[in-house]
């Protein structure tokens, strides 16, 4: 199981870090990186490869196979221990605190930078995809399939999406990004599964998150995998977050996929708030007020279908 690396961080010396970045350059060429390479892959003396390689492999930070030679790589916990050692070099990062959140494919922390901010590392190669041709999206023509290598792509591509959304869209600021990991802004409030809104929210709430969802597009843009809980709402914000798995609108299933993020959204609000919410707006009304950049106007589509 992943496990906090934090703590293991500040017991580290730079020679640790040398030795773990040393065997994620030898893994650019293969799974396993062979130790007799490892000295000048990590510029390190043969008798400190030895050293460090202890005090790694002791605090799981890589795995070892004696299969033909004897190899090694670079486990999650190492791949995260790098990660935060680079935050930490440039200052982004200057602790990890809490866990803030678990999804299907990554772990969240909260960190302490110049203000609390969050933390996501991606696990995209841990486990089931929830869709094989996400996988394939990730990692089409590439040669190492690799779980860190898809973790790294999904962190890389939700960060670029990030920026290209922020500010125009509400999703959470991008601070800084390395490796499968992200740092972003904390987002206030709760996820939308886990509340409650009042009966004088819900219209607003649900119109606010479909207007973004239409601001995306405008800016070629599908969530894909929008859902109550991948929405942040606090008091004066609704905020989309968790953006790896995201279409350019020209994808071959984009008018699909926009369906299935309205159909989600609007089944959960029918679901939870069955007097406010009715059949009417119907779904194809929405998405075509989306597509045709008319999404101002969501408002009153859905106040006109309430009761
Ligand atoms: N910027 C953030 N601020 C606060 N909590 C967050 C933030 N991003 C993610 N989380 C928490 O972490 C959980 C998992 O993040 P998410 O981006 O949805 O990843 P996954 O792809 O694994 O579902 C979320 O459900 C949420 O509770
Ligand atoms: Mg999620």
């Amino acid at each position: 199981m992943v496990q906090n690396v934090a703590p293991l961080v500040s017991e580290l010396d730079p020679e640790d870090f040398y030795l773990l970045s040393g065997v994620e350059h030898g893994m650019r060429f293969g799974q396993w990186v062979n130790r007799n390479k490892l000295p000048s892959l990590a510029t390190l003396s043969p008798e400190e490869v030895d050293y460090r390689l202890e005090r790694t492999l002791k605090r799981k930070l890589i795995e070892k196979r004696t299969i033909q030679f004897e190899g090694y790589r670079l486990t999650f916990e190492g791949y995260d221990a790098l990660a935060l050692w680079s935050f930490s070099k440039r200052d982004t990062v200057e602790g990890v605190g809490a866990k803030l959140g678990v999804g299907k494919e990554s772990d969240v922390y909260e960190v302490q930078s110049f203000q609390p901010m969050a933390l996501k590392f991606h696990r995209e190669g841990i486990g089931n995809f929830r869709k094989l041709d996400r996988e394939r999206e990730y990692t089409a023509d590439r040669r190492h399939k690799s779980d860190l290598y898809t973790a790294r792509l999904a962190a890389e591509k939700e960060y670029e999406l990030l920026e290209k959304l922020y500010p125009g869209v509400a999703v959470p600021r991008p601070v800084d990004h390395n490796r499968h990991a992200i740092v972003m802004e904390k987002l206030e409030g709760a996820q939308l599964s886990q509340i409650a809104l009042t009966e004088d929210q819900v219209l607003p709430v649900l119109s606010r998150l479909l207007c973004e969802a239409g601001r995306a597009y405008q800016c070629g843009v599908i969530h894909a995998d929008l859902s109550e809980y991948n929405v942040f709402v606090s008091p004066n914000r609704v905020v989309l977050f968790d953006w790896p798995q995201a279409v350019n609108i020209e994808h071959e299933n984009a008018s699909e996929l926009l369906t299935r993020d309205v159909q989600t959204v609007l089944g959960y609000f029918r679901r939870k708030y069955p007097d406010i919410v009715r059949d009417e707006p119907t779904i194809e009304e929405i998405v075509a007020s989306i597509q045709e950049g008319r999404y101002a106007e969501i408002a009153s589509i859905i106040s006109a279908g309430a009761t």
